[in-house]
């Protein structure tokens, strides 16, 4: 026998060695909730250490996060008054300005810029109130409001994940002549319509009332759409790129970014991460080498960050800071 492959998973040094897959915290986003009339901390069903949280507390969170190590945050607003349009952004502005005027510039502050957690119905645009078909004129111009009233407040970063034709190129012309020009846009740009969201959307409050969103979301069987999706997203100015679910999407993440040349990060969604949780809770597997696991995988396809709910466990998981 001449290969022997085996001898240099023989130690645990030897694999160490090898290792071709390597990352740092800095890599790593963690989505923090907050919501207006929250007192107490609300547990999100599945999302261990993950709370639906108000501003004070969530601002406390941050801390110990930081603490932790963490600098990077993907921040999700749940106002607590919903409508149909006209969208107010007190309650974002005054938590995102919160968070700038305690930490300052020691972490990276992402807004996910969406409707969905705003409107009445729980889809991601505006209605006609006649058929209920989506009016992208309107929503447009409430996404590229919204996005400008969160870089107002102190955001680092606009993430939008709503799917509606056009919104990069119009969050960015927005943000652009608002004087925002360095504040660059993480797109949700290959986002599939997906059964793994159940648990984000109690966190967010953003289930749709009626329907589904398989008429702006991409169906996993279209390869091509979702290829097209994160070009058309390069080409409108998105600065990075995403795939989400993150498991289910691993083939796309080097397509993506070969045919694009930007960075391509992957959002393990809630439905992913829950899984691990209760597989653990029913003793099925040990969760923390279970995460870790999926977060070399994602490396291994490609993916430059990952969005995860268990961000603040990196350190613990042995993740080191990088510099
Ligand atoms: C809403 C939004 C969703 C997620 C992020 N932004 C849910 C959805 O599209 O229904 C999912 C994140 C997760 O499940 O962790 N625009
Ligand atoms: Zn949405």
């Amino acid at each position: 026998m001449s290969e022997r492959l085996m001898r240099l998973r023989a130690t645990r040094h030897l694999r160490d060695l090898c290792a071709e897959t390597e990352f740092t915290r800095a890599q790593l986003i963690q989505p923090l909730f907050v919501a207006e009339g929250v007192g107490e901390d609300e547990a999100v069903p599945g999302l261990r250490g993950v709370y639906r949280q108000g501003i004070e507390s969530m601002v406390r969170q941050v801390e110990h996060d930081l603490a932790a190590g963490v600098t990077q945050f993907l921040l999700f607003v749940s106002p607590g008054e919903k409508r149909q349009s006209g969208f107010e952004h007190q309650f974002a502005q005054t938590a995102i300005g919160a968070l700038r005027r305690q930490f300052g510039s020691d972490f990276c502050l992402w807004i996910d810029t969406c409707l969905c957690s705003s409107t009445s119905h729980g889809h991601c645009a505006v209605l006609r109130e006649e058929d209920r078909r989506i009016d992208l004129e309107a929503t447009l111009g409430e996404l590229a409001r919204a996005a400008v009233a969160f870089a107002e407040a102190g955001a680092d970063g606009i993430s939008p994940s709503d799917m509606m034709d056009g919104r990069v190129a119009r969050i960015r012309q927005g943000l652009d002549s608002a004087g925002f020009d360095l504040v660059p846009i993480m797109s949700y740009s290959t986002k599939f319509a997906s059964a793994m969201y159940g648990p984000f959307r109690v966190a967010a409050d953003s289930a749709p009332q009626f329907g589904d969103r398989r008429h702006y979301q991409i169906d996993v069987r279209h390869r091509s759409d979702a290829l097209a999706a994160s070009r058309r997203c390069a080409a409108e100015g998105a600065d990075l790129l995403m795939v989400k679910p993150g498991l289910t999407s691993l083939d796309l993440i080097a397509p993506i970014r070969e045919a694009t040349g930007h960075p391509v990060g992957a959002y393990q969604v809630s439905g992913e991460y829950a899984g691990l949780v209760l597989l653990d809770e029913a003793g099925l597997t040990s969760f923390e080498t279970a995460l870790l696991e999926t977060w070399h995988v994602f490396k291994r396809a490609g993916a430059r960050y990952i969005i995860t709910y268990g961000a603040r466990l990196a350190r613990q998981l042995g993740i080191g800071g990088g510099r």
